[in-house]
């Protein structure tokens, strides 16, 4: 409590001790900021008129110090100005003179209980963000112990982690550990596909633009890296940036600047950065396809996700993973899996990795209707040699089982197709696969004209 007046401080000291409070005293602004740094006290009640420092200044001094430190300002009447200037500076409260005696008190109180309240919402924000976190990395063969090791041991750093691997092993998932094991956790994981946007698009997806700068441009926008301040920016197949992207990317991780579309101001930004490829980066640098510079700024920490064929022994693992996230229904029990169907699993050479066989199971489960999955509900039962004797009636089942796959993956691509208004790179991205298997599989089932435009 902090007055240069003796007699409102030994009267305020007198009130809030009689009513339970320990309460210490300051007569200058500059002496106040001096108790908060060391003290860090729940509340402060200050005048705005104090010698030396005056009120407002310790107040923003005060924030900055001890931002949890909550902060009533005393002022005189006809001092609205300030009044608002001290709220604009983050006061909880100002209380007008000559005050209330118990105007004073139901203040202190509200203020106390709304911090004990957001500290709670707080508290129970970062428990909630742990869980609901990311689905869960599954697999215990050795090279995924070495991720695990890795991102155990880089998570709580903020230095930048190069993310590589073929599609499908689980690039994004790694970088969605990453975040939520660091200190970044309570703050945003933006993600940003470096793919699906053409250059200038891309730009002013990362850097924002201001009003005006290009054409479309019809407001100011704030760019992901603005976005991601105090969290995570994941940029998603960075192998795809043109070289004045690079450019501009080095300089983020250099001084940790960016500059909006149409602007010169600088912007300081307080972000961790996470980048995947399933190209080989190094190569690319080769080809001067990729400034080496850059390279060596992004490679500080790399992970290699492993591809699954490598880790076989992760497969049943998975599919027990994916059959109890993929149900029938909502309320049904996980469908189990014949011996034989899983055999076929394990032996075949997986080049999409976990997303295929992920896509996999999610169709067996449907095939099969939630029932025992045999290798019948499989994609790849045509040259295998495991039911071929049974002769007789299985081309006919094949030839259903074969339109209904078709039947879904139509199914699934046009709902992709729709939800992404049209737009085919969202679309593949959504369903991740790569765009040319969309574009084949658009041709294939004739969704040329899908969704029709108008309405
Ligand atoms: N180890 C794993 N455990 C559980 N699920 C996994 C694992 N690896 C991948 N997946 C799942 O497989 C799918 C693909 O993973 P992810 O998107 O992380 O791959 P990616 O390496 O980023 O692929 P791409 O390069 O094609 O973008 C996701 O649905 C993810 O949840
Ligand atoms: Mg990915």
């Amino acid at each position: 409590m902090a007055d240069d007046d003796a007699s409102i401080r030994s009267l305020l000291k007198q009130l809030l001790t009689d009513e339970g409070f320990n309460v210490m005293e300051a007569s200058t602004g500059g002496e106040v900021v001096e108790r908060v740094k060391s003290d860090h006290p729940d509340l402060v009640i200050m005048d705005i008129r104090m010698p030396e420092v005056d009120g407002l200044e310790a107040l923003s001094r005060i924030k900055a110090t001890s931002p949890q430190t909550a902060v009533v300002m005393m002022t005189a009447f006809g001092t609205s100005n300030v009044a608002i200037r001290a709220m604009e500076l983050g006061a909880f409260d100002y209380i007008t003179k000559p005050f209330e005696l118990d105007k004073i008190i139901h203040t202190v109180r509200r203020c106390l209980e709304y911090k004990e309240l957001t500290n709670e919402v707080q508290v129970l924000r970062q428990e909630i963000s742990s869980l609901v976190q990311t689905e869960r990395i599954v697999g215990n063969s050795s090279p995924m112990q070495e991720v695990y090791k890795t991102v155990g041991k880089v998570a709580k750093s903020d230095a930048t982690v190069l993310v590589t691997g073929e599609s499908g092993t689980g690039k994004e998932l790694v970088a969605e550990a990453i975040h939520y094991n660091s200190n970044r956790r309570s703050g945003p994981l933006v993600k940003v596909s470096c793919a699906a946007l053409p250059e200038t698009l891309l730009e002013a997806e990362l850097f924002g633009h201001e009003k005006g700068s290009f054409t479309g441009a019809l407001a100011m926008r704030k760019g992901r890296f603005e976005l991601a301040d105090k969290g995570t920016i994941f940029l998603d197949e960075i192998g795809e940036i043109t070289p004045s992207v690079q450019t501009k990317l080095l300089r983020v991780l250099q001084d940790r600047i960016i500059e909006r579309v149409g602007s010169s101001v600088a912007i300081k930004v307080d972000i961790r950065v996470i980048v995947a490829t399933n190209q080989d980066l190094g190569k690319l640098v080769e080809q001067n396809k990729f400034r080496e510079d850059l390279f060596y700024r992004l490679n500080v920490i790399s992970i290699h996700m492993p591809p699954l064929r490598d880790r076989k022994e992760d497969v049943p693992l998975l599919v027990e993973h994916f059959l109890a996230k993929h149900r029938y229904s909502a309320t049904a029990q996980p469908a189990a899996i014949s011996e034989e169907a899983l055999n076929r699993l394990i032996a075949y050479e997986w080049p999409g990795n976990v997303r295929e066989l992920e896509n996999v199971i999610q169709r067996a489960v449907v095939l099969s209707r939630g029932q025992i999955i045999t290798s019948r509900e499989l994609p790849f039962g045509d040259e295998g040699d495991g039911d071929e004797e049974e002769g007789g009636e299985i081309p006919s089942e094949r030839s259903f089982f074969k339109r209904s796959v078709a039947q879904f993956e139509k199914d699934l691509i046009m709902k992709a197709l729709r939800d992404a208004g049209g737009n085919r790179s969202k679309a593949a991205e959504m369903l991740g696969i790569y765009r040319r298997l969309l574009y084949a599989k658009i041709k294939e089932y004739k969704l040329e004209g899908y969704p029709p435009k108008g309405r």
